[in-house]
């Protein structure tokens, strides 16, 4: 087993080989050690932090101030795990706003992509980005950010029009130089479709198992939300004797293509 850093290129080497990449949320240095250890390849400091650690209903009032300190936090335990971190509500509202914020959170927070949300108006920003040495992590399909847009969270690109925006969106942000791209709460086939057609690895949450990974929200997984959980995450906790071993279990059965079943799938 190799113990170089894993990086964007390893990541798009894993999908040209059709090896599955295990990702996962995380926020803090003691959660990192132990996601490295059961072979996480990709750690992503959510703004879902905003909602499972700090109580809110949304990720909105996420702060860049906050996503730096989690982002280092998390840089402290990671291993040889890819750092994804996520630029917060509005950092992208222009491009020079969000070179500072991914500024800040690769030199202060050790973050070595940045993900943000959005498609055909952030075209723009990514390449900005890129040009500036910056890797990206495009994220399209439900937008959490704009939840009080969108009116909740729903799954996206059931009807033809938006499933059409997404596939164009998708190919967009691959041109425009993102790296890797995130599709949350999308049909199984439309993702599947998109993963076959782009050569950058497409990390699913809510999107079926033809994605190149898979991520989830950390805390949904190991069954820590006392609400009802998302239809498309699965309780890893259960019948495991300790979160490494959970986390473990995720990795394996990501890796196995067992994860997401039929039932954790939306067609
Ligand atoms: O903030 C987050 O945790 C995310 C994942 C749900 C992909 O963006």
């Amino acid at each position: 087993m190799s113990l170089a850093p894993i990086s964007v290129a390893t990541l798009a080497a894993m999908k040209a080989k059709g090896e599955r990449i295990a990702c996962l949320t995380c926020y803090d240095a003691s959660f990192a050690r132990l996601l490295a250890g059961a072979g996480v390849e990709l750690m992503l400091v959510g703004d879902s932090l905003g909602m499972v650690l700090q109580g809110h209903r949304t990720t909105v009032p996420v702060t860049l101030e906050q996503m730096v300190y989690h982002a280092a936090c998390v840089s402290r335990g990671r291993g040889r795990a890819l750092l994804v971190v996520d630029l917060p509500f509005l950092a992208c509202a222009t491009p020079e706003r969000a070179i500072d914020a991914a500024g800040r959170l690769m030199q202060e927070g050790g973050a070595e992509v940045v993900k943000l949300e959005g498609g055909a108006p952030m075209l723009d920003t990514v390449r900005r980005l890129t040009e500036q040495g910056v890797p990206v992590c495009a994220h399209l399909g439900l937008l959490p950010q704009s939840v009080h847009r969108i009116g909740g969270y729903r799954f996206q690109g059931r009807d033809h029009a938006s499933a059409e925006a997404i596939r164009h969106d998708a190919v967009a942000m691959q041109e425009a130089g993102a790296s890797l791209l995130v599709l949350e709460c999308v049909p199984a086939a439309l993702a599947s479709e998109i993963a076959s057609m782009l050569s950058i690895p497409v990390i699913g949450i809510g999107a079926g198992a033809g994605c190149d990974g898979q991520v989830l929200v950390l805390y949904d997984m190991l069954g820590l939300n006392p609400g009802r959980p998302p239809s498309f995450s699965r309780d890893f906790m259960a019948g495991q004797g300790s979160i490494g071993d959970a986390v473990a279990a995720y990795v394996r059965a990501v890796k196995a293509r067992e994860f997401p079943g039929p039932d954790e799938t939306s067609y």
